[in-house]
């Protein structure tokens, strides 16, 4: 066990981590932050992914220790005061989901390529969320749905 410190969805905070610790187990089992969702766990699916230092990363495939002094944002960190992100809120306008299963890694994958692109065209957010596969199927009405939040957030 190490202590590890960083910055989680605003909060700095340090807890014990076994060595090798993916962040995806720190996050679930250590903080109970469970929205961030295993699926391969090998890096290729993007269930897990969540933004360290506002980059898009897979949780699954991160050293918990390569994560200290930094901040890292889950999908529990998107929503402020009560309201929610608006990918959160286009995701539930367009539909886009049908399980929910990837969902929270699709949303906070969008938040990164929106926070390095605020006016993604559909080449763009298809190419973002490549390596996030949706087995139900919703990537047409994913990328509506980030397209309009981008829209929504550039109006401020
Ligand atoms: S669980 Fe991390 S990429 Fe699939
Ligand atoms: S909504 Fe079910 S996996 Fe994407």
């Amino acid at each position: 066990m190490a202590k590890l410190t960083f910055t989680i969805n605003g909060t700095r905070r340090t807890l014990d981590a076994a060595a090798g610790a993916r962040l995806i187990d720190v996050l679930r089992d250590g903080l109970g932050l469970t929205g961030t969702k295993p699926g391969c766990r090998e890096g290729t699916c993007g269930s897990c992914t969540v933004l360290v230092d506002g980059r898009a990363m897979r949780s699954c495939i991160t050293p918990a220790a390569s994560v200290a002094g930094k901040r890292v944002t889950t999908i529990e960190g998107l929503a402020t005061a009560g309201k929610l992100h608006p990918l959160q809120q286009a995701f539930l306008d367009y539909e886009a989901y049908q399980c929910g299963y990837c969902t929270p890694g699709m949303i906070v994958g969008a938040a990164g390529l929106i926070a390095r692109n605020a006016s993604p065209g559909e080449q763009a957010v298809r190419q973002a969320l490549d390596g996030h596969i949706c087995r139900c199927g919703s990537q047409p009405r994913i990328v509506q749905a980030v397209r309009a939040a981008a829209e929504v957030m550039r109006r401020g």
